[in-house]
């Protein structure tokens, strides 16, 4: 395995095997407003939506976590059958090593084989900075093909690249390069940071390119941080053990970035909520909050680890969730579900 090979295990690994979620999660602090009378049936509570153009069969994501090294094809596969099952919509993790090495091509392209409504590119900020405006093209159409993606992502991950051992954090001139290539693309951009949340500050600006929706990806849920503290601890660098530890807890809240993010942009471009989500409440409270959609990585890994059966009812779980808190509040549709109220203590 190569070096960014072993990273992608290494992430995966210690995800399952280390408490790597920030020590608070704010999801906590958001709390639904009970309707005993909500004067709807359960059974008519209608979860599906459109998000960039696409049906779905609820307002879910399974965010991009993995591919570039061979267990990882079993991960995404298992993924990509609850994504066809429930027509959601599915990413995979940085395309980075298949361009590195095409033999990892199917490690993402599996999720090509199954029905999935909303499939979604990705790659690292960092990487498109370094790679220049002619080249992130070129590797954008090859990431997209890999996939047959509808969607491509820029993962904003600076918090990582700094307390990641090799990191590169290649910042300067990111802007410019999601405007251009966001302007050169055929198919929409969007932004997703990978914990640390977005400021309305950052909407704002990013709200000037053509970007076509923001992923917030909050704090409080996995911390990259953390991830980055125990990948150091086993190299025994302790340089950066001690600073991803110091770091462990850093970002804007993710129903905090909703807010920011949707108030920026007068919630002209679709949300996604990712940060935290371990259940159909939070995902409720997120769309309650005004995302479009909620985006779940941690709390779908593990079952993804299992098998087919596990990932299927994992997610089945969630929406079953999900079901109930809309039909608790008295929402029968998720445009209802924006207009209901929300308690928040953050
Ligand atoms: C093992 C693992 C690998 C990940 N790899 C990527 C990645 O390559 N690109 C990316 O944008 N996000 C990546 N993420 C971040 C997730 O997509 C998500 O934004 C983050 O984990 C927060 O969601 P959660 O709290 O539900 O886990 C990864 C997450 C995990 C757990």
């Amino acid at each position: 395995m190569n070096q960014t090979e072993i990273r992608k295990d290494d992430h995966v690994r210690i995800s399952l095997e280390e408490h790597i979620a920030a020590h608070h999660n704010y999801w906590d602090e958001v709390k639904l407003i009970h309707n005993a009378l909500p004067e709807i049936n359960k059974d008519e509570v209608n979860l599906s939506t459109t998000l960039f153009d696409k049906a779905l069969g609820a307002p879910i994501i399974i965010s991009g976590m993995t591919g570039g090294y061979a267990k990882g094809k079993r991960i995404n596969e298992h993924l990509a059958v609850a994504a066809e099952h429930f027509q959601l919509g599915m990413g995979v993790g940085s395309q980075r090593s298949a361009l590195e090495n095409p033999a990892l091509k199917d490690t993402y392209g599996v999720i090509k084989d199954y029905d999935i409504p909303l499939r979604f590119s990705n790659i690292g900020a960092s990487q498109i900075v370094l790679w220049g405006p002619k080249n992130t093209l070129d590797h954008a159409h090859a990431m997209i093909d890999m996939i047959d993606a509808h969607v491509f992502i820029v993962c904003l991950n600076f918090l990582q690249e700094v307390f990641q051992p090799e990191g590169e954090a290649h910042a300067k001139g990111c802007l410019k390069a999601i405007a251009d290539l966001a302007d050169d693309l055929d198919i929409p951009l969007i932004v997703k940071e990978s914990g640390a949340g977005i400021s309305s500050e950052v909407a704002c600006r990013l709200a000037q390119t053509k970007i076509a929706g923001i992923d917030v990806g909050g704090a409080g849920g996995t911390s990259f941080s953390a991830i980055e503290h125990y990948r150091a601890k086993q190299i025994h660098d302790k340089l950066h053990a001690r600073g991803a530890k110091t770091f462990w807890d850093w970002g804007i809240p993710t129903p905090t970035s909703i807010l920011e993010v949707g108030e920026a942009t007068d919630w002209k471009l679709p949300i996604i909520a990712t940060g935290g989500i371990r259940n159909g409440l939070d995902a409720a409270k997120a769309l309650a909050l005004g995302a479009s959609a909620a985006g779940v990585a941690r709390a779908f890994l593990e079952p993804a680890t299992k098998g087919k059966n596990a990932t299927m009812s994992g997610v089945e779980a969630l929406i079953k969730e999900l079901r109930a808190a809309m039909f608790l509040v008295g929402a029968g549709t998720l445009q209802k579900m924006k207009d209901i109220g929300v308690d928040l203590w953050i």
